[in-house]
């Protein structure tokens, strides 16, 4: 019998999404945090720009609409995005007030105000930010409150494996809020310290995993971005929208020990150049934005360069700015150059696109809510209708902030305050052994991550959209009999959801019969007169195995 918990409200994740949740919830709730890794690991912990708000007096709120709007290239919710531009002052206020430092610099009248720096599609200085190190520094400082909250506790090392539903008692009041569906009653957790499965009951189970960047071989995301959130929510039965989406940054550092390292946008912002190997620029033939175009365009721009010459990279050029100047608003970059040879006040910097955001994810409404009663999602796995076809750079961590708070308002005024709890199904390990062959865990990790970095990548085709999913579902079929067959890993379980979710992108890919925003396809070229979000519905044939199917029909 393995071990269970219980808690009123259980958050899957630790990141801005997760904490931020935790904290509005606390005063009105017993919470569990699970976090897969380490509290701080996560896709937080390493955004560098910042948050887009607006602060300043020349910018307005249907300024950062439009921006928004014309990033998404007409694929977003306006409702959404409305709501997520009128919701950021507040939101940063209370970032603030939890203790975040933003930087500040006088103004011409000697007062401090914010420092507010620019990045890609955006039509003002908008991005608050703490140097180059802004995700750091809310991490760090949301993390040490949640810490010392006493109704907070904190399941560090845990990877959730499954959600745990079940059926409504259709005569229920709950079967007619959630339209006879299935209701959510907790997880399946793998505790990676005593390596045992256990369960855990809760009234509200909320989503806030992050994103699926590692389904590609080069990525800017840290390990932990497995897609796990959006796999689980799949298997349990709700609809995921715009999984084509797939964000690239365009530039990373190309340096062979530099791991995953980002060169933020904010470096563009202040002046930085792409130039091709020679030297010249480059991207004022793209577009007349030049390197402030938004991602999407920059990112395909370099690619096609790169291709273009046969060569491994660009580069990244802000040295004829003060050398002051680049150590103080980026210090973090000058010095985890520095450490590999260059010196960014005198050279530019070798860089390369990588996979950055999934735009896509589990659709929700304006308050956080799933397609399954008492399941939640925010944050970088779930598809509010904000970002459209291409998010504007720096509106992620503010979609946290955002729907993170709508989601507490919810579920603080439907908790029901009572301390008996459902005795979970237990966990059935009856018939899995150890592994006795771990090779193939890491052969079709390799596999996948470069087949989709090569098929599904900056740029595609039907043939090669094909051909990835001809090899994603054998992938699918050997992955699922080995997770039937011996105990789980966090490898296993990784792959198992990467797999699952690198289906559900090459599914909406096929269906998207035009170029639109990040989804550029040399087989439809143009831009339909309609824009539309691509929805997958899945269809639960068994427990285990899970069809999709594609409902051209629905929209937001
Ligand atoms: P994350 O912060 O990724 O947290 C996910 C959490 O889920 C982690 O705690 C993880 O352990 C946990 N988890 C995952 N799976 C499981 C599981 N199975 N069981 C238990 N726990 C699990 N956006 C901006 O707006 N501005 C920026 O400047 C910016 N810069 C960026 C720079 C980099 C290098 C990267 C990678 C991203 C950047 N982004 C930026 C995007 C932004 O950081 C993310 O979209 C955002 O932080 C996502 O927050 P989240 O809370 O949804 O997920
Ligand atoms: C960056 O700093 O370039 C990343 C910003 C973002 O992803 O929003």
């Amino acid at each position: 019998m393995n071990q269970q918990n219980n808690c009123d409200v259980l958050i899957i994740g630790s990141g801005a999404a997760g904490l931020t949740l935790a904290l509005h919830l606390a005063k009105n709730a017993d919470v569990v945090i699970l976090s897969k890794g380490p509290l701080n690991e996560g896709s937080t912990y390493y955004a560098q720009g910042g948050i887009a708000a607006v602060f300043d007096e020349n910018d307005s709120i249907e300024d950062h609409i439009s921006d928004t709007l014309i990033a998404g290239s007409g694929l977003c919710d306006e409702s959404a995005v409305r709501y997520t531009a009128e919701s950021a002052k507040a939101c940063l206020d209370w970032l603030i007030e939890q203790g975040v430092n933003f930087d500040k610099e006088d103004d011409p009248q000697g007062q401090a105000k914010y420092h507010l720096t620019r990045e890609g599609g955006h039509s003002h200085r908008r991005i608050l930010h703490a140097a180059d190190a802004t995700g750091k520094v809310i991490q760090t400082t949301l993390s040490e409150r949640v810490k010392q909250h006493s109704r907070i506790r904190i399941f560090e090392r845990y990877n959730a494996i499954d959600l745990i539903c079940d059926n409504i008692d259709a005569k229920s009041t709950d079967a007619k809020k959630a339209n006879g569906k299935k209701q959510c009653i907790g997880a399946y957790i793998w505790n990676r310290n005593t390596e045992k499965v256990e369960s855990i009951y809760a009234q509200k189970t909320i989503l806030a995993t992050g994103g699926a960047s590692k389904v590609y071989q080069y990525t800017s995301n840290p390990d932990v971005a497995s897609g796990d959130g959006i796999a689980m929510a799949w298997r349990a039965g709700c609809r995921v929208a715009n999984m084509e989406f797939n964000q690239f940054h365009p530039t990373c550092l190309f340096h062979p020990d530099a791991g995953t390292f980002l060169l933020t946008e904010a470096l563009r912002g202040e002046g930085a150049k792409l130039r091709r190997p020679d030297g010249s620029r480059f991207m004022p033939a793209f577009d007349e934005r030049a390197e402030l175009a938004p991602r999407d365009i920059v990112a395909r721009a370099i690619d096609f360069e790169m291709k273009r010459l046969g060569v491994d990279c660009m580069y990244l050029d802000i040295s004829h700015k003060p050398a002051d100047f680049i150590k103080q608003h980026f210090p973090t970059i000058y010095r985890r150059t520095k450490d590999l040879g260059i010196d960014i006040t005198k050279q530019p910097m070798p860089i390369v696109p990588a996979a950055h955001y999934t735009c896509g994810g589990v659709m929700i409404d304006q308050h956080g809510r799933t397609d399954v009663h008492q399941l939640y999602a925010i944050g970088e796995m779930s598809y509010t209708g904000l970002h459209g076809a291409n998010r504007l750079a720096s509106n992620s961590l503010l979609e946290c902030l955002v729907y993170a708070r709508a989601a507490a308002l919810e579920i603080s005024g439907s908790l029901t305050h009572s301390n008996s709890f459902i005795t979970l199904p237990p966990w059935d390990e009856s018939r899995v052994t150890d592994s006795d062959e771990e090779v193939v865990i890491q052969h079709n990790w390799h596999e996948l991550r470069l087949f989709m970095w090569d098929y599904v990548g900056i740029v595609r085709t039907t043939k090669r959209l094909e051909r990835a999913l001809h090899r994603v579902e054998l992938l699918q079929q050997e992955i699922q009999d080995y997770y039937q067959n011996f105990k789980v890993s966090n490898n296993l379980l990784e792959l198992r959801n990467l797999v699952q979710v690198a289906e559900l992108i090459i599914h909406c890919a096929l269906k998207r019969k035009e170029s639109r925003g990040l989804h550029y396809t040399l087989d439809f070229p143009d831009t339909l007169p309609d824009a539309k979000p691509t929805i997958l519905t899945s269809k639960l044939s068994s427990n285990k195995s899970l069809v999709p199917k594609v409902d051209d029909s629905v929209e937001q």
